[in-house]
Order: structure tokens, then sequence, then C-alpha cells
């Protein structure tokens, strides 16, 4: 499955439960436009003050988020311009393994104003999904109290596991976004995990024939948030996954506060930090092996 794959059928998706726009791959190759939401009903007009403190709102996130602060990780930025009635919140996140030291660092928020004052102009709440980074910004202070479920979009690859194997492929999904959340949320100051799950039985997909042997994952909260609440956050996109992949062999449910992905390519910077192993499947129950059924147990969800 390649990026382009994935990408027209994540607008798919996206067309037919909200209507977005359709994604297109734009811009630099390492900032990819994944797809935006433009909140609709709520606008601001040419040349107002609240487009002029969008303008500076990004411009501080893109610096903000690039710069190392003090009790500030990098990577990400929090900002709030202008006064009532104009007052605009916002939020900027790279993902774990673009934040320090790539192109992108420098790049990705920057294109932003791209999509806020291209497709999203005249909107007030706007957020903007790259391969490598996040923005939102807003009239509302959506920074008071995180909603996850404010703005959620989800895409799947066109390529699926046969039907006879979608339940324990699902699970081996599940149970790798499980540990990497985790991982994300107990093991780490940036509440970022890539890792994958390697698995001796393939899975053959349609309507590629793939074989599939390794599932790679990666989720992430914003850093801001203490291990509890990002476990949190991360375990209701998890409880979404049935719903939303049955089979699919790539996926990602992007939101604001925290998101995850899988894919059977490699597809993030670095080492996998988790390496796991799928156990067996279990054999087709029968009188003989009926006693000895000790080691083949199913992943947890
Ligand atoms: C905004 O919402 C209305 C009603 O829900 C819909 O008819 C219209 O197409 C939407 N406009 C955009 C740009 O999405
Ligand atoms: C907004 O500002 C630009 C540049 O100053 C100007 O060309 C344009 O006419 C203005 N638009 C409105 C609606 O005032
Ligand atoms: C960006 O960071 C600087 C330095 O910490 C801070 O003074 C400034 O307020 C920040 N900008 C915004 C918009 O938060
Ligand atoms: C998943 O897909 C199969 C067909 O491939 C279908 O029978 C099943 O109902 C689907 N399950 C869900 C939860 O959508
Ligand atoms: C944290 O890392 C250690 C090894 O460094 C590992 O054994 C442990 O399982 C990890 N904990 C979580 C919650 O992933």
């Amino acid at each position: 499955m390649d990026m382009h794959g994935y990408v027209c059928s994540a607008a798919v998706v996206l067309v037919l439960f909200s209507s977005f726009p359709k994604p297109s791959a734009d811009s630099a190759a390492m900032a990819e436009l994944v797809t935006w939401k433009c909140d609709n009903g709520t606008y601001y007009g040419e040349n107002s003050s609240y487009q002029s403190n969008v303008r500076i709102l990004l411009a501080s996130l893109a610096a903000n988020a690039s710069r190392s602060r003090p009790s500030f990780p990098v990577g990400f930025a929090t900002a709030v311009v202008g006064a009532s009635p104009d007052t605009v919140w916002g939020l900027g996140l790279y993902r774990g393994d673009a934040s320090s030291g790539t192109e992108c660092a420098s790049s990705c928020l920057a294109l932003a104003p791209e999509v806020a004052f291209g497709r999203c102009m005249g909107v007030k709440d706007v957020s903007i999904f790259y391969d490598r980074c996040t923005v939102r910004y807003s009239f509302r202070d959506f920074l008071a109290s995180p909603d996850n479920r404010q703005v959620q979009v989800w895409g799947a690859s066109d390529d699926s596991v046969a039907p006879r194997d979608a339940a324990r492929f699902g699970a081996l999904v599940a149970s790798l976004v499980g540990a990497l959340s985790d991982w994300a949320a107990f093991n780490t100051t940036t509440r970022y995990a890539s890792g994958v799950m390697v698995s001796d039985q393939g899975f053959p997909t349609t309507p590629s024939k793939d074989l599939v042997h390794r599932i790679n994952g990666l989720v992430q909260c914003t850093p801001d948030q203490a291990p509890g609440p990002c476990r949190h956050c991360l375990q209701g996109l998890i409880d979404e996954m049935p719903a939303v992949f049955n089979g699919t062999v790539g996926g990602r449910i992007l939101a604001v506060w925290c998101s995850l992905r899988f894919e059977v390519h490699e597809f993030y910077d670095g080492s996998p930090m988790v390496m796991l192993v799928a156990p067996h499947p279990t054999p087709p129950p029968s009188p003989v092996r009926s006693t000895h059924q000790t080691a083949a147990v199913p992943p947890a969800m």
C-alpha cells in the first residue's frame, strides 16, 4: 500500500462521514497535507482583526514549537492572541519523531497559513493535519478543557485482510496500539511511541496481493498531558477502532489531543520503541488437543 493509495482512501472515508473537502498531497514531501477540517458555521471577514490574530498565532506556534523553552517540550506550543471578541486560541504539535533536528521541525507548521487563508479562508475554527504536524485554532477556548472528540477524522487503507482473519488481525493491531499507548503514556516525557508487531502467520490481503507479517504503529498525545489522561485519551481511540477498521491493514484516527496510526510499511523515523511478537493462532479445537491448550492465547484487547 503506498502513500497515495492511503490518502485517496482517507478522502473517501472523509467524504462519506463528514463531506470534508478532498485531501491532496501538496507542499513539501516532508509536510504532506493529510486532511483538514474547517468548522462550518463560524466566519470572520477579510482583513478583520480575527484574521490578523490568526496570522500572528500561526507564526508564533511555528516559532515556539521549533524552539526549546523552559518546561515546554520542543515540538509543541499553545498560544492565545488578541482581545475579545477576536481572541484566537491555538495549538501546534509535531509528530514525535519529527520534533527535533529534521527539516520538518522548521517547515511543517509554517505551512499552515496556506490552508488557513486558502481552503479554510474565513472560517474561525480550523484543524489541519499534516503527516508530520497538527494545528488547530479556534474562537473557542478549546485549550481550557481538552476534549479529543471535538475534532476527529479517520482514514483507512484500501487493503484488507481476508474476512476470516479480520478479528485476529484487529486483535493484533489493538494489542500493538495498547502497548504503544502504555509506553507513550508511562515511559516517555514526549508522550510518543512507535513500534512493530511481527507475526509468523502471514495475512493475505486484497485487493493488493501482499502477505503481511509486520504491523507498524504510532501513538501520540500532546506532551503537556500527564500519563493518566494521555492513556485515557488513547484508550478512547482504541475503543473506536473495531468500528472504524474492519480488517484494513492500515488506518489513522487523527485528533488534536491524541492520535494513532498503523500501517504495514514502516512510516516513522528511527527504530521502533516497542517490538512485539504475535502469539501463534489458537489451533482449531479438537478432542486430542483440548487438554493442552495453554500456550496459544490471543492477545488481550
Ligand atoms: C455547511 O453546512 C451546510 C448545512 O449543513 C451545508 O449545506 C454546506 O454544504 C456546508 N458548507 C461547506 C462549505 O461545507
Ligand atoms: C484587504 O486588504 C487587501 C490588501 O490591503 C486589499 O487589497 C483588499 O481590498 C482588502 N479587502 C477588503 C474586503 O477590505
Ligand atoms: C512563545 O514563547 C515565548 C518565550 O517563551 C513567549 O514569551 C511567548 O509568549 C510565546 N508566544 C506565544 C504566542 O505563546
Ligand atoms: C466486517 O466486514 C465483514 C465483511 O468483510 C462483515 O461481515 C462484518 O459485518 C463487518 N464488521 C463490522 C463490525 O463492520
Ligand atoms: C517501560 O520500559 C521498560 C524497559 O525500559 C519496559 O520493561 C516496560 O514494560 C515499559 N513500561 C511500559 C508501561 O511500557
